[in-house]
């Protein structure tokens, strides 16, 4: 089945262009159905063909739900099998996570549980780890608390600033959410009550997947 996919992204959208890609070569049975941000100037939304974006700044709504409600709303007219955040740097409240609940991902470059939230790579730098990924998970109300799905490891090496790691952890970044998406759209993934499965088990999550990196 075609994965309909609703895109939230607020930056650069290199992710995006990633999950792209793949549906052009065609190893990602997936449709980008919507892309919508928080960010009217936001790169990612010049990735894909006009009618396809949405963008609203959430200064100019009365509060942080009704921007979330409009959003929401918007989301639901393009009818998604799930809505991918990928560089989505605005928090989403609880109103919108239960109308999507078990059907919203998010992509996190750390290696969750380590590093929740802003920095992470200065934060792995920092703390002196060994190694620092990226790390797709299931979006609950908790900041970068849902499930983990699947992640992808690279070494944090000596000289690293954050900007080198940052760059080492997105080209494992772009197949690791690509990989997840193919893994949803065969069937072989699948969300249930919030829990993740594998071939209808819990035990192989979260995967552990490997990609080449510099
Ligand atoms: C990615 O590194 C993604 O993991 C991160 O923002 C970047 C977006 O890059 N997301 C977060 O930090 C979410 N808390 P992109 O716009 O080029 O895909």
């Amino acid at each position: 089945m075609t994965l309909r996919l609703a895109i939230l992204a607020s930056g650069r959208g290199s992710n995006l262009q990633a999950i792209l890609d793949a549906i052009d070569a065609g190893t990602l049975d997936a449709r980008v159905v919507g892309v919508f941000s928080d960010k009217p100037d936001a790169q990612a939304l010049q990735r894909v063909a006009e009618p396809l974006r949405w963008a609203r700044p959430p200064k100019t709504f009365a509060s942080r739900a009704a921007f979330d409600a409009a959003l929401a709303d918007a989301i639901a007219e393009v009818v998604p099998d799930w809505i991918v955040c990928a560089g989505y740097m605005r928090i989403l409240g609880p109103a919108f996570v239960d109308r999507f609940a078990g059907r919203i991902l998010n992509i996190h470059p750390s290696l969750l549980p380590r590093h929740k939230g802003l920095h992470t790579h200065r934060r792995a730098i920092d703390a002196g780890d060994a190694e620092h990924g990226a790390s797709v998970h299931l979006v609950n109300a908790e900041l970068d608390g849902g499930a983990v799905i699947a992640q992808a490891r690279v070494p944090v090496r000596a000289g690293d600033d954050e900007e080198i790691l940052a760059a080492r952890v997105l080209q494992v970044e772009h197949p690791l959410y690509v990989e997840v998406l193919r893994l949803l759209a065969s069937g072989r993934l699948d969300v249930i009550d919030s829990q993740p499965l594998l071939d209808g088990h819990p035990a192989y999550i979260p995967l552990s997947l490997e990609f080449p990196h510099s």
